[in-house]
């Protein structure tokens, strides 16, 4: 038997994604007649803009020219897009970002979950509970999370985001080395002022630690007072990387693209060659006709494209939350994200809501217990469906509470 990665072998349970696609199959499989809609992944259904799909066409026919081939394109992105993720992106917001602090990738969970590795096997972490479980599984497929008890690593801290605190996370209580935030936040669907956010990056600034943000959710914000990028606080570029996405923002799930934002302010520069250096050992770049395909999202017609998809998101969001309330459920998020946080009637477990929901209704969520501890007795719903079948899923689950 080869010595085998002991970190990987002893991760618990399935990815949680995983485990609600397995119970799903299995309920197809017994009930053929009773299709299940899906309001859980955050997986959009809208088709791509016209001009996104042209662009990726064109540049497949390019390399099929002499001229037009490529072969291995750079590691941290082409230089169209690392500049077109800085103009369009952050420039109209005001925030300082330059195109060689942009890292293009295959997408935020592959950023996210890679951030671990710029620090050492000592570094403690912070994480909000609930959290997105991919921040918690890369640190422990590190080695660095320690031992799982009742649903916590020991080394990890964790931050209750709670209906008590308004699900915004306590600063942490000890030193840690990075804090994960992401806002609007995955899978509370709740999103932070900008004081809010201005206390993490004081607290990280003073402790001299990193915050590593998701800003995958962050087209879906129209409240004035909320921030899209953390480089809208002040002193966020000598602490805070920052992860943003096309998956969400113009339907890329499918397509993979990305990118990080390392500052070169970070420690002198260091933060950003070690990026760089980490990126040259592993990755020889996202395709180019994917890059150009994200290059034609910031067109005209492909940010109007986006910005009604958006808007027929939100539309769900919105559907599914005033109709839950009028049938007397709590709910939160789905203002500013396209996440519905729904406390489960009579306090009962995020499963057990999950496994009524799929018997009764035939409707498919997340429970919360699947994002942490402090998730239990929630379910998460995704707006990413189409309106018809929204609008059907939340009748089904209205009629059986
Ligand atoms: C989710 O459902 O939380 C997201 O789709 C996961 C992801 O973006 O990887």
């Amino acid at each position: 038997m080869p010595a085998l990665n002991s970190n990987l072998a002893s991760m618990p349970a399935d990815y949680l994604f995983q485990e609600v696609a397995q119970r799903v199959t299995a309920y197809g499989q017994v009930h053929p007649d009773y299709p299940v809609i899906s309001l859980s992944i955050g997986d959009v259904t809208r088709p791509l803009p016209p001009v996104v799909s042209k662009a990726m066409a064109d540049a497949a026919m390019e390399m099929s020219t002499p001229e037009g081939f490529r072969g291995y394109g750079p590691a941290c992105g082409y230089e169209f897009l690392r500049s077109g993720v800085a103009k369009n992106v952050y420039e109209p917001r005001g925030v300082q970002v330059d195109a060689d602090e942009v890292f293009i990738s295959d997408g935020a969970k592959t950023d996210t979950s890679a951030l671990q590795e710029l620090l050492g096997p000592e570094a403690r972490v912070a994480v909000t509970d609930p959290v997105y479980p991919v921040y918690v599984d890369s640190n422990a497929l590190a080695g660095r999370a320690g031992e799982y008890r009742s649903g916590l690593w020991s080394n990890i801290e964790y931050l209750p985001c709670v209906k008590e605190n308004g699900f915004v996370p306590p600063l942490p209580q000890h030193y840690v080395d990075a804090i994960y935030l992401c806002f609007p936040n995955n899978p509370t669907g709740v999103s932070l002022s900008l004081n809010e956010l201005q206390r993490y990056v004081d607290w990280a600034v003073q402790n001299g630690a990193l915050i590593f943000y998701d800003a995958a959710y962050s087209h879906f914000i129209t409240s004035a007072e909320v921030p899209h990028s953390i480089y809208e606080c002040r002193g966020a570029r000598e602490c805070a990387i920052e992860c943003g996405s096309f998956s969400k923002m113009a339907g890329f799930t499918g397509m993979r693209c990305g990118w990080t934002v390392v500052p070169r302010t970070l420690y002198g520069g260091t933060i950003n060659r070690m990026w760089k250096r980490r990126l040259a050992a592993k990755s020889n770049g996202v395709s180019y006709p994917v890059q150009r395909a994200a290059e034609a999202v910031f067109t005209p017609a492909g940010k109007e494209h986006c910005r009604l998809n958006i808007e027929y998101y939100k539309n769900n969001a919105r559907m599914i939350r005033n109709e839950l309330r009028k049938s007397g459920l709590e709910v939160y998020g789905g203002v500013d994200a396209p996440y519905v946080w729904v406390r489960t009637p009579g306090g009962v477990s995020g499963w057990t809501f999950f496994d009524h929901l799929l018997e009764q209704a035939q409707v498919a969520g997340t429970p919360g217990e699947g994002f942490g501890p402090s998730g239990a007795g929630y379910l998460r719903l995704t707006a990413f469906n189409t309106a018809e079948n929204t609008q059907e899923a939340v009748r089904r689950i209205c009629a059986a509470l």
